[in-house]
């Protein structure tokens, strides 16, 4: 029937998408930045209590997150002495095979989208600190959506019909971003663990950037939460080499179409590219998913 043919050609495409993906542990990573080997020992990889790990599903504000916590961390970047891309003060705990993070000196920063069950054991001693950025769903869903069919390396659905049924069924990096934020929330209290919304830190950086001081023990003069707010803007880092992203993406991926990595950074950006039907099957998904799940947490 013609039913049974359009299963088949979807089935046909996802199994393409999913040659994009690697699977560990049931959760999904990027195939080609990854190694199984790293993933492995991550379990066992060895924390400092001064440790602090940005934890996110992708597209939540992660490299915003990274940029503050560089901010509030280093005073070169804050003065702007240096020249160093947030990318590598806050390196990724599973895409970053080349670096000895052991020879690292203290405090050490990462950045991880690991669920809540892989990351590294040690977490669960309350070690090291977390900070869990987490964003309305359809805002991440679109700009998911445009990430993915912004960069050559990317395979991805390109319309949002069919990238919302792969981003429904978790078939992306991250996985679902249900079971993310539902295993971070409902494990917090395992975790030395400060929750950020999105929401919240546009709309008011600076009380979020004195929350983030404030969880951290990192006690900043006035002249450089300044600092840390004024560079942590959205205009300013869309404006910022080190701190946009542009040239890694540039040179190591390629352009499939114009576009930014910080592309509009806003709250609803979704009413502009759902319709009213997507809407209406994404919160019937939602309401599945998330029933038994403090609502108020995410805003809702
Ligand atoms: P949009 O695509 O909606 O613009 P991640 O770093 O987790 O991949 O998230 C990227 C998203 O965060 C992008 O969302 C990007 O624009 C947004 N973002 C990055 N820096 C931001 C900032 N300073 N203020 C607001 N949004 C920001």
């Amino acid at each position: 029937s013609s039913t049974s043919m359009l299963v088949f050609i979807w089935d046909c495409i996802m199994e393409d998408l999913e040659r994009d993906l690697l699977t560990f542990e049931g959760f999904y990573f990027h195939r080609k930045a990854c190694d199984t080997g790293v993933l492995e020992n991550l379990d066992d990889f060895e924390l400092r209590d001064d440790d602090v790990f940005v934890v996110t599903y992708p597209k939540s504000g992660t490299i915003w997150c990274r940029q503050i916590l560089s901010l509030i961390y280093f005073e070169e970047h804050r003065k702007r002495t240096e020249n160093v891309e947030t990318n590598l003060r806050v390196p990724f705990l599973e895409y970053s095979k080349h670096i000895d993070f052991g020879k690292r000196p203290s405090p050490r920063l990462f950045v991880t989208h690991l669920p809540y069950n892989l990351v590294p054991r040690g977490l669960k001693n309350k070690k090291a600190k977390i900070i869990y950025v987490y964003r309305n769903p359809k805002d991440v869903m679109c700009s998911y959506f445009h990430f993915l069919n912004t960069y050559s390396t990317f395979k991805a659905e390109d319309t949002m019909e069919a990238f919302m049924k792969q981003f429904l069924e978790g078939k992306v990096v991250g996985s679902l971003w249900f079971d993310h934020i539902r295993g971070w929330y409902e494990h917090r209290n395992d975790f030395n663990i400060q929750f950020m919304m999105y929401e919240e830190m546009k709309k008011d950086l600076r009380s979020s950037v004195l929350k983030l001081c404030k969880f951290l023990g990192e006690d900043l003069n006035e002249e450089s939460v300044d600092a840390v707010v004024r560079q942590a803007t959205f205009e300013n880092m869309k404006d910022d080499p080190l701190a946009n992203f542009e040239n890694i993406l540039k040179t190591n991926v390629g352009l499939k179409r114009e576009g930014h990595f910080l592309r509009k950074g806003t709250i609803g950006d979704w009413k502009n590219h759902m319709t009213v039907e997507q809407n209406e099957k994404f919160d019937k998904s939602f309401q599945k998913q998330m029933k038994d799940f403090p609502l108020q947490f995410i805003g809702m």
